[in-house]
């Protein structure tokens, strides 16, 4: 009789480093549920590539949209294993300028982050044993960035939650850890003006940008034969910061 694999949820799936997450996952092994909000035609034709996947929708600015997305999980699949916590916002800007509805679209998410892993670790981990939450966070969190405080200050919010988490999970089986991506080779960055990406990659001693695959590769290794990191941030960042 064939073992029944166990469940990877990605947020974010639909695009960029969240299906470069969901692609390496179900390669290890795992039932991929790929979540979007928008990006529907991307997580359908994941869904048609990957050999155990499906797809799910959310807004996780709305928790009633998260609420009725848990129902969902609760009924249909009965079990989350791993939970990748990769959607994220961003609104840049200086400081200054910058309205209060920025802020908020970028800490909506932070708030819907919290809730949705609060949901999946009351529903689903804390009755299982050997699951694993992953925060997808970012190297600006750690060195700050020029017209990014909002963003700055979810994603070094994001790992000091996995910290507090890996504390309040003690003794729980549920490993909590961040990996942290320096400046990932995405659509957004393949548009930056020459000038911008000559000087990001004067900052990188590997001198190039990551790949997706690259953040992946961290998001697999502590999906799988992680057992003693916890609590802790890996920096995918090609040298750039080293924590
Ligand atoms: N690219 C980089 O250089 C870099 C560096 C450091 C950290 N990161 C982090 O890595 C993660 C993935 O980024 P990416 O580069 O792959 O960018 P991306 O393609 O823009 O991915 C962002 C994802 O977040 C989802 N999302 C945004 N708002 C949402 C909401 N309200 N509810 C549900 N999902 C929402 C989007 O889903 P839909 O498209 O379905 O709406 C999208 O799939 C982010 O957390 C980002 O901060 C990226």
């Amino acid at each position: 009789m064939s073992e029944i694999p166990p469940i990877a949820l990605v947020t974010g799936g639909g695009t960029g480093i969240g299906s470069a997450c969901c692609r390496s996952l179900s390669a290890a092994g795992f039932r991929v549920g790929i979540h979007y909000r928008n990006s529907k035609p991307g997580a359908e034709a994941l869904v048609g590539e990957l050999s155990n996947a499906f797809a799910i929708q959310a807004d996780l600015k709305d928790p009633d949209s998260i609420d009725t997305m848990i129902k969902i999980l609760k009924e249909e699949e009965g079990r989350i294993d791993v939970l990748v916590n990769n959607a994220g916002d961003n609104r840049n800007g200086p400081t200054p300028s910058m309205k209060l509805e920025d802020y908020d679209a970028v800490a909506s998410l932070t708030r819907g982050t919290w809730y949705l892993t609060k949901l999946i670790l009351r529903r689903f981990m804390l009755r299982q044993k050997n699951s694993r939450i992953i925060n997808i966070t970012s190297v600006v969190g750690h060195t700050g960035n020029r017209g990014q405080s909002p963003y700055t200050m979810a994603k070094a919010g994001l790992d000091a939650f996995s910290k507090s988490l890996a504390k309040e999970l003690s003794g729980r089986s549920i490993l909590v850890n961040s990996v942290a991506p320096g400046f990932i080779k995405t659509d957004m960055t393949d548009q930056l003006p020459e000038e911008i990406r000559e000087s990001i990659l004067s900052q990188i001693p590997l001198e190039r940008m990551g790949t997706a695959e690259e953040v992946a590769e961290a998001v697999v290794w502590l999906a799988t034969n992680a057992s003693y990191v916890h609590g802790t941030v890996i920096h995918v960042n090609g040298g750039m910061y080293g924590g």
